[in-house]
């Protein structure tokens, strides 16, 4: 199901229930929201006390004639399952409803998202108000979409989660042998004799010296987070609801695993919050452009921006303003990567509570001669401008791998750097040096499809999940070309390390077996010189030593007793390329080599030109159009002018340079 809606969606999260005893606060709203371009708002996220006072008594009276005040003003409605925070009343009568964390102890009542997925409770006072809400407002012709429930995230260690963990793997391993095999409990002697020993993992009190336990666990808590969300849906369909459902993901969330997640919703939806101004916003650019592909990546779909900033946050150490333009290139940059909306946290600046002073495009003074309010009215305004990209695809030949699963395994893996091991840093290298280049990208995990895709990096694949291997091997050997890096193919999906040599089962693909690897400290640096130039780039880190089979040598080290060793080789495999790169290396390092590597696979770049840095493209596809997005991040004008043969500028001007903060927009056919 591919969720397209007539327009760019444009607005963001609306707090009525807060403001039901001011009826001219609401009449404002309106007003406001509309001379702003407005006309979707996300409602009733955590209305769920106002929408329930009593158990069992639902009161949804007011929360019809907004939706009808606003769909009379053209203002549609993302309509949120209201299970993010929960009633005082609920807490109070069922408290198996309250987390216990991993010293095994209750939560009291308070704040949010810290529900037990578990709580046969929880699920059913759930299930009955979705599917109040479903009979109620599904029909209503203002609602487009459901929100489900908010930022899904934490674990819960109570007795309903622990026999809910044990009857999971249960299920994954059937008897009890097959997990101590699996988990290689024989270690320290903590071999299980029945699945009633099984206890989630417990730094302070327990276990967690067994990393098949430990990965396993967090799998659970990931699945039993998607069996709740599967829960919330079913009860909205069961209810005869038929408009498309999505949740709101964020990228830091270590507790579920997204790609899991994606499959439970119709469209990927996500909470951008950069830190822009903290440091150059280049490097910002990059990060938030990562995060974008990746959140992309997860269904080949444009997916919506749901929640971003119109002014400061206030949850961060300090809260710095948007400098002007800030807000308009930050919104672009996710229409670039194929969002089709912009919606913000939050439409009003509440009066009370822990989010009082988070930005919001109406302040608390609440007039429009407000700078943020006049800046949000402008990205109003843009995003009519470019109304016709509105579901444009964006379309990619090189992929990233980036990997949940993986990155749990890396972190608990007890060694070789238990201080960072650096890996998002690693895949967003990879990724900035091919965005350097002016290609589009999918960032993908190990369960996805290699097939469309010319140029594949798999940064520091640690744990080959099952197939992954074979999927690396098919699509170097049909042509592709595969750039792997070090720690790669160590252990197997349960976190046991690979016997007879690594990078386990692709040592022919590599044309190599990577031998040791060398863990720098903090501050240490070693360097990588090329073999037919003059190219040197330090490294830091890791430096994986290699011992070479069929491979060529392109890099090598440049110090310490490696020297003179393989720091980058590359392995003719079939009919394709297999890269591996072998330390933590500079910048510099992936950007001068990948742009060779992809030449040389003859990846189409969307510009021509040489791009300065700081400057970033991207391109969105519908039809025959393509639709070149260009934009500048450097706080300072830059001598660049966009051109594409027979393109035209539909957005943004392409004078002598680029001005800070700019984009410029230019329509061709493809
Ligand atoms: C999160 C939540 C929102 C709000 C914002 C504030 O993303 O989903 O409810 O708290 O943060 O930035
Ligand atoms: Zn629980």
């Amino acid at each position: 199901m591919s969720v397209k809606f007539d327009r760019f969606l444009y607005g963001g999260d609306y707090n009525p229930d807060q403001w039901l005893e001011y009826p001219e606060i609401l009449s404002e709203d309106i007003r406001l929201m509309k001379k702003a371009h407005i006309n979707t708002v996300s409602l009733g996220i955590f209305a769920w006390a106002k929408l329930e006072p009593e158990d069992g008594v639902y009161d949804f009276d007011w929360m019809e004639e907004i939706i009808d005040r606003l769909y009379e003003n053209g203002i549609s409605v993302n309509l949120a399952t209201p299970s993010g925070a929960r009633p005082h009343w609920l807490a109070d009568k069922y408290p198996e409803v309250l987390r216990v964390n991993e010293a095994r102890q209750r939560d009291l009542f308070g704040v949010r998202h810290n529900h037990c997925y578990t709580s046969p409770v929880y699920r059913e006072k759930v299930r009955s108000m979705n599917q109040a809400l479903a009979k109620r407002f599904d029909g209503h012709p203002g609602v487009i979409l459901w929100h489900i429930s908010n930022e899904y995230t934490g674990e819960c260690h109570c007795p309903l989660c622990q026999q809910a963990f044990r009857d999971w793997v249960k299920e994954r391993y059937h008897t009890i042998d097959e997990v101590n095999r699996r988990w290689n409990t024989s270690f320290w002697s903590h071999d299980y004799q029945n699945f009633d020993q099984i206890e989630s993992p417990s730094p302070s009190r327990g276990e967690f010296s067994i990393h098949g336990l430990t990965l396993d666990w967090r799998r659970f808590v990931s699945h039993q987070t998607t069996d709740f969300c599967r829960m919330e849906v079913e009860a909205l369909r069961e209810a005869g609801a038929v408009k498309p459902v999505t949740t709101n993901m964020f990228y830091t969330n270590s507790f579920v695993n997204y790609y899991e997640l994606a499959d439970a919703v119709d469209v990927i939806l996500w909470d951008s919050y950069p830190l822009w101004h903290k440091g150059p916003e280049t490097l910002t650019a990059v990060n938030s452009g990562m995060q974008h592909d990746v959140m992309r990546g997860m269904k080949r779909e444009p997916f919506l921006l749901m929640e971003s900033c119109p002014g400061p946050t206030n949850w961060v150490p300090v809260s710095k303003l948007k400098r002007p333009g800030m807000l308009e290139t930050a919104s672009l940059q996710a229409i670039a990567h194929g969002s089709d909306s912009v919606l913000y946290f939050q439409i009003r600046k509440g009066r009370g509570g822990f989010e009082k002073l988070h930005g919001a495009v109406i302040d608390h003074y609440g007039k429009e001669d407000d700078r943020v309010y006049q800046e949000c009215r402008q990205v109003g305004a843009d995003l009519e401008a470019l109304s016709a990209m509105n579901h444009a695809k964006v379309e990619a030949s090189v992929a990233v791998i980036y990997d949940w699963e993986n990155r749990w395994a890396i972190e608990e893996s007890a060694g070789p750097r238990n201080e960072n091991m650096y890996y998002r840093e690693a895949v967003e290298k990879s990724w900035y040096a091919f965005r350097k280049q002016g290609v589009n990208m999918d960032v993908i995990d190990m369960t996805r499809t290699l097939d469309p895709y010319q140029v594949v990096a798999a940064p520091m694949v640690y744990m080959f999940r099952p197939g992954f291997a074979g999927r690396l091997r098919e699509f170097v050997n049909r042509g592709g070309t595969l750039i792997m890096t070090y720690w790669s193919g160590v252990a197997d999906e349960n976190d046991l390390c690979f016997l007879g040599g690594t990078p386990g089962g692709l040592m022919d693909v590599m044309g190599l077996r990577s031998t040791e690897i060398d863990a720098l400290y903090e501050g240490e640096s070693n360097t990588v010189k090329s073999l037919d130039s003059d190219a040197v780039y330090s490294c830091e880190h890791l430096c994986q030593l290699v011992d070479l089979r069929t491979a060529k040598t392109l890099y090598v080290y440049g110090e310490d007793f490696y020297a003179g060793t393989p720091a980058l080789t590359v392995n003719r495999y079939g009919e394709g390329l297999a890269y591996y790169v072998c330390a933590d290396a500079e910048q510099a390092f992936y950007d001068d080599v990948y742009a060779k590597i992809l030449r040389e696979a003859g990846v189409r770049r969307i510009l021509e030109q040489e791009i300065p840095d700081g400057v970033a493209v991207s391109s969105r596809q519908s039809g025959d159009a393509e639709y070149i997005f260009v934009q500048n991040y450097n706080s300072t004008p830059v001598a660049f002018v966009p051109r594409a043969e027979g393109g035209r500028v539909v957005f943004g001007e392409a004078g002598e340079e680029m001005r800070p903060f700019s984009t410029v927009v230019i329509e061709k056919n493809c």
